[in-house]
């Protein structure tokens, strides 16, 4: 059996309708009292394990069922930006800008081909950003200031994170409400876990008090491997109802779906993928209003 070392402070813890929309579908701006956005880290320091497609198509299905969603794209690779269609040469402003004051959320946020999803995207430059961002003022905290900042028409502003633990990562800790974790169901997926739940731990107690794990969600699953199932109970055992029900199969479309610039879900919904990420969307929209209630 994969296991997590137990000595380790572990907490048991209709989208074919889409068209091009304009800026005027994505209003941003808004009068005091607009209720805040719910702030979802999409974080895991493993690369190739799920985040970016789970950002883009979970809030995909979120937008589908009328809650509205910003990708927030932290990662210099720029995938979700790539992958909900948006053209380099279109990237005026970007995270990079936002993280430097240079830009304000709402002037960097863009509109996509999905109805209610918005994105601000990223470029090659946020990679200079960590170095950058070391002599300046709170520098932890770039990302919460320009979202607490904004007067945000969102339901929800999911971060995608880079593969890695370091201050970009740390800046989305401490503006998200709470961390999603994607994980991938191979042998070592539990390696490094405990070192994430770790910083989320760290980054609670010198930061963000309220930052907890909103969930676990298994992706990459292929149920022809016992493989598969052996993490995916190994990971029940130690995070328990963490663990999202909904798992995410290996899918090819989901693969296919980025290089032709658009989530699975527009690419093609009724596939395997495209229908574990309405099924994860519904599931997380329940608990997040049982959290609520
Ligand atoms: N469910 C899936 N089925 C098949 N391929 C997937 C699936 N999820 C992700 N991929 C592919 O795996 C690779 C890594 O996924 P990605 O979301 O970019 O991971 P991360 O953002 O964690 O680095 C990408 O090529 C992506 O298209
Ligand atoms: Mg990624």
């Amino acid at each position: 059996m994969i296991q997590l070392a137990k000595s380790e402070n572990v907490e048991t813890v209709d989208s074919d309708s889409v068209e091009t929309v304009d800026k005027a579908d994505h209003p941003v701006a808004s009068g005091p009292g607009t209720p805040s956005p719910r702030v979802l880290a999409i974080a895991n320091q493993k690369g190739g394990v799920g985040k970016t497609t789970t950002t883009v198509n979970l809030a995909t299905a979120m937008a589908a069922t009328h809650k509205k969603a910003l990708i927030i794209d932290l990662d210099p690779q720029g995938n979700a930006s790539t992958g909900l269609g948006i053209e380099r040469s279109a990237r005026h402003l970007t995270t990079y800008d936002l993280l430097l004051g240079e830009a304000t959320l709402e002037d960097a946020i863009q509109p996509t081909i999905v109805p209610g999803l918005s994105v601000v995207p990223s470029s090659v430059d946020l990679s200079g950003a960590e170095l950058e961002l070391i002599d300046l003022e709170e520098r932890e905290f770039r990302l919460a200031a320009a979202v607490r900042r904004a007067q945000l028409h969102f339901d929800y502003v999911l971060i995608d994170c880079p593969p890695a633990l370091g201050l970009l990562t740390l800046n989305a800790l401490c503006a998200a409400d709470a961390v999603l974790v994607p994980l991938q169901c191979e042998y070592y997926a539990l390696e490094g876990l405990s070192h994430l739940v770790r910083t989320i731990d760290r980054v609670k107690r010198a930061f963000n008090p309220s930052l907890e794990i909103q969930g676990v969600v298994l992706t990459m699953y292929d149920r022809r491997n016992n493989l598969s199932d052996m993490v995916a109970a190994d990971v029940r055992e130690h995070f328990g109802d963490k663990v999202y029900r909904t798992v995410i199969p290996r899918n090819v479309r989901v693969s296919e779906a980025p290089s032709h610039g658009k989530p699975v879900l527009v690419y093609d919904w009724r596939c395997a993928g495209s229908q574990a990420y309405i099924h994860l969307a519904r599931e997380m929209l329940r608990r997040e209003r049982k959290a609520v209630a």
